[in-house]
Parts: C-alpha cells; structure tokens; sequence
C-alpha cells in the first residue's frame, strides 16, 4: 500500500521538548500517559450546545498564511490538509474562544475529556479507514455522508472529492471546526475549482482566469476599510466578531457564499457541540434527515459517551446505509475500546458489526463496519 506525505516540516514541539521534565502538580486533571506520543487529560463530562458554522463569503481568507500538507494514499485523490506541527507553533496567533488552544499545550495534553476531544491532529485510525476504503473502492457519488467527530475531516473530504452530493462535519470543539475542519476543506474544494478552471481554460471553454476572485475581493474591501476608517487588522477581525449574534451563528455577510463559485463547498455543513446536542439540532432542521455513510474515527474512547454516540448514529443512518468505525482495541488511561463498545452495541440489539480489518502492527485497531439489523433495514 503506497502511503506519502509530500510535505513534512521537522520540527520539535515545545510539549516533546518538555515531555521527561513534565512536572505533576496535582491540578484537577488527572493525567495518565496511555501511549507513547498521546497524553489524556480526563475531567467531568460536560455538554457543549451544538452550533453550525458557516465558510465566509471569501473562502480564501481563511487561508492566510496556511502551511498545508498532502496526503497521498494509494489510488485515491490526495488529501491536503494544514500541517499539524506549524499549526501548533501558531496557536497563539488563533482566536479561541475555547481555550482549548493554550490549554492543550499548558499541559500537553491530546484530549482534555469533556473540554478538548482531541480534534486538533489527525489520529492514526483515520489513515486505517482511508487505506481500508481505498482498498474496498466504496462509492461515494451523491452520497449523503456524516463525519461524525471529524477533527480534520479528511474522511469527509475523501466524501466530498469522490462525488458524495452533501457531506456534514461534526466536532466537539468549535475551534477545531473554524481553524481545522472548515480550512483543510477549503484547502481541497478551491485547489479542485481552480484545476477545473485551468483545464476549462486550457480547452478554450473560458476566456479570463478567475484566478482568486474572493482574494481580489477580500484586498478590495480591505482596502477601502482600511483607508476610510483607519482600522487595524485586529479592529476589524474584532468588529466582524462583535457582529456575530448571540446564539453563535455568523455575520450573515460570512453565511453569502456563492455557490455557483464553489459548488463542492455548499454541499458540506459543519457543525460543533456534543453529540446529544448536535442530533437535536440537526432534526430539528429536518426531522427526516438520515445519512447514507457515517464516518466516525476513534471516538469511542470513553464510555460515558456510548449512549449519546448510539442514539445518534442509531437515529441518523438511513435504512441501508453503513457506518464505518475506525478505532484502537483499547485506549488506556480512558478506559474504553473496541470489546466494550462491541457489548454496548450487542446490549441495544440494533446494529449489527461486521470486523473488516484488523490492523496489527502497534496497538491493535480496527476498522469495522456497522449496519442495522435485517429487521431495521427497511
Ligand atoms: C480523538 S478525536 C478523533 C478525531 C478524528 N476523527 C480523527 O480520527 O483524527 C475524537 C473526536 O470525537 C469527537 N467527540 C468525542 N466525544 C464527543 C462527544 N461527547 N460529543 C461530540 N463529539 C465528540 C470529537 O469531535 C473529537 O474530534
């Protein structure tokens, strides 16, 4: 199986540097070191109001100064997304209205329960997932597709570049939407739009280069903003937040993407918020809304979540349809895995699971597939 990165920067996180010398203050989180490279941080399991979250009207703006790499498995379209480790060392620079950001590196921690589910880096199950659909040839085409705890939301993205007609993205942690989910997915559908309209331009189809178009608007209006008001770059970011209503949702100038530009785009929802939360919210909207192909990778990690995990994938898949479980046998320092979920699942009696790989090398994973008993198929 070919496996690539194109890009790769080398660097030493500050959390790697200080791993040995990390001092155990006796805060309260308890911290558990369960695998090389992954630290824990658990905490009482609180619930986050699920939001949806809009791309801005100038998708581009969003990618300001973006380092990305790609991924590149096997036959399937490489997969960019913003590199983790430079992401890292600009935090700082991000708005966070979580803390999730400082927080996370304040005590090198890759999940914070209850706070921060670990969306910010790409967990190793989701290269299993993508390896296994690559090597299965799933079919995407006008597919409705969920990745359910996506972080960077490369299986979505796979989704969405294969043809899929509508994928939703859903994260705990809004700033993982915002600075990870939402750039990586722009990052992919403007690099396809704009080698569509090369080879549109180069087949004569189209007389100009629209080249950018959201960057000459954004430099446009800048611009004037800046010229007429005199504002700094952060008074204006702070003035589009100010302009946010109360319950989360953006400025209605950011929700005015134009879909004619990007149509891939306007096919992805994102949402934050909890799993409870996120499945009202969404069935509010459409009662009957039900998806063809859930993704969820390494989410089930703690059992106090099973519940709310069931019920929503329980309710969402549509008769038919499958879900594709990616995830560790067992996450020390957490408690949860594979057997344990396996026996929730058989409790409930309405999924069944079917192993479709198990990957040996390391910890042991698995990807397994999930679909409703023959009675609740149809
Ligand atoms: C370890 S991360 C995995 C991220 C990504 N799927 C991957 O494989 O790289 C677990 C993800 O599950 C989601 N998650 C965990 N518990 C959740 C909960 N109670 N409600 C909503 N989302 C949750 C978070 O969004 C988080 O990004």
């Amino acid at each position: 199986m070919s496996f690539s990165f194109n890009f790769d920067v080398q660097l030493t996180t500050k959390c790697q540097q200080d791993e040995e010398n990390q001092p155990q203050d006796g805060n309260e989180y308890s911290e558990v070191e369960p695998v090389p490279g992954i630290t824990i941080t658990t905490q009482d399991e609180t619930v986050k109001a699920a939001v949806e979250h809009f791309p801005p009207a100038t998708p581009h703006s969003l990618l300001n100064d973006a380092v990305s790499e790609t991924i590149t498995i096997g036959t399937l379209p490489p997969l960019n997304f913003l590199n983790e480790s430079v992401f890292e060392l600009t935090a700082y620079e991000r708005d966070d209205e979580e803390m999730i950001l400082s927080q996370t590196t304040a005590q090198c921690s890759d999940l914070i329960s209850g706070v921060y589910e670990g969306g910010l880096k790409v967990w190793e199950c989701t290269y299993d997932l993508l390896e296994l659909l690559e090597r299965d040839g799933e079919r995407f085409a006008e597919k409705i597709v969920l990745d359910l705890g996506c972080g960077a939301g490369l299986l979505g993205i796979l989704a969405l570049k294969r043809g899929a007609s509508q994928v939703h993205f859903q994260d705990y942690n809004s700033t993982v939407i915002e600075h990870v989910t939402l750039p990586n997915t722009l990052l992919n559908c403007l690099e396809e739009e704009e080698e569509e309209e090369e080879e549109e331009e180069s087949k004569g189809k189209k007389p100009g280069k629209r080249q950018n178009n959201d960057e000459v608007i954004i430099e446009e209006e800048e611009e004037e903003s800046m010229k007429s008001t005199e504002k700094t770059k952060s008074e204006l970011k702070n003035k589009q937040k100010n302009e946010e209503v109360e319950d989360g949702r953006p400025h209605a100038k950011r929700q005015a993407l134009d879909s004619s530009q990007h149509p891939k785009l306007s096919g992805c929802r994102f949402f934050s918020g909890d799993w409870t939360s996120f499945l009202s919210l969404i069935l509010k909207e459409d009662p009957s809304l039900k998806y063809d192909i859930i993704f969820t990778s390494e989410t089930i990690y703690n059992k106090a979540y099973y519940s709310a995990l069931h019920n929503t994938l329980h309710r969402l898949l549509a008769p038919g349809g499958v879900i594709y479980l990616a995830t560790k046998t067992h996450y020390f320092g957490v408690g949860g895995g594979l057997h344990l979920f396996e026996q929730f699942v058989e409790e409930k009696g309405v999924f069944d699971m079917e192993k479709l790989w198990v990957v040996e090398h390391g910890l042991q994973r698995h990807v397994v597939a999930m679909h409703f008993k023959t009675k609740d198929r149809f």
